[in-house]
């Protein structure tokens, strides 16, 4: 993922914000050092904002669409309510064994579920209305059926959110599959009367949408 700031913004902008814990650092440093297409992971200015969210909704069940090395998932577990639910999907046997190492060492390692397939199937098996916030983060041409399937699985009130809408800017003059589909879902999601959202240019670009109806 190429930066949309500059390296000098980001580092100041790392610098004034809340750090991660150790098992969040752990799992950075694993990923960026061992890992293959490691700039897929989603890092501490998107795991802060994905924190800061869950609290202020008071999340108690989450889901988590491309798990990869399992940032997100433990990001959300840390300050989901005690009895809470990450549940979080990945398809890629690799990155399941790679984050289910990471889920382990995890003190919130009960809250976790990872389920393992394509999402898409995963996500039929839950119950309507029954998710506080939705993270999609897994393969870029499936983002409008998976934002369609969200709009019924997270409660009215809920939140949607929708990682790399920018993919690097691309959207501006989409040419490749991916850009095409992320630039056309971006304009639905601005005139669709279900939700109220705003893109904010944050690492890759997040598309945050409030369910209201
Ligand atoms: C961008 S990474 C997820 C990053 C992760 N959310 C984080 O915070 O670091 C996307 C992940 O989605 C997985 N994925 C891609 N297509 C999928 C599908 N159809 N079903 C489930 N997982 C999928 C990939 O294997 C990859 O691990």
């Amino acid at each position: 993922m190429t930066g949309i700031i500059s390296p000098a913004i980001q580092a100041y902008c790392s610098g004034q914000s809340a750090e991660p814990g150790p098992l969040l650092k752990e799992v950075f440093d694993y990923t960026l050092n061992q890992m293959e297409n490691s700039s897929m992971i989603s890092g501490a200015e998107v795991g802060n904002f994905l924190q800061f969210t869950c609290r202020l909704l008071k999340a108690v069940k989450v889901l988590d669409i491309g798990t990869f090395s399992g940032y997100s998932a433990l990001t959300m577990a840390e300050v989901i309510a005690d009895d809470g639910e990450v549940h979080t999907c990945e398809m890629d046997l690799k990155h399941k064994n790679v984050a289910a190492r990471f889920f382990a060492k995890s003190k919130y390692k009960t809250k976790i579920s990872l389920h393992f397939g394509p999402a898409r199937d995963t996500l039929k098996q839950f119950a309507a209305d029954s998710f506080d916030l939705a993270f999609i983060d897994a393969d870029k041409v499936s983002y409008p059926a998976y934002y369609e399937l969200c709009l019924e699985l997270v409660k009215i009130g809920g939140v949607i959110i929708l990682d790399n809408m920018l993919w690097s800017g691309t959207v501006l003059n989409p040419v490749t599959p991916e850009s095409a589909v992320l630039r056309k879902l971006g304009d639905k999601i601005r005139l669709d009367e279900r939700v109220i959202n705003f893109l904010l240019p944050l690492r890759d670009g997040l598309m945050v949408c409030q369910r209201l109806k």
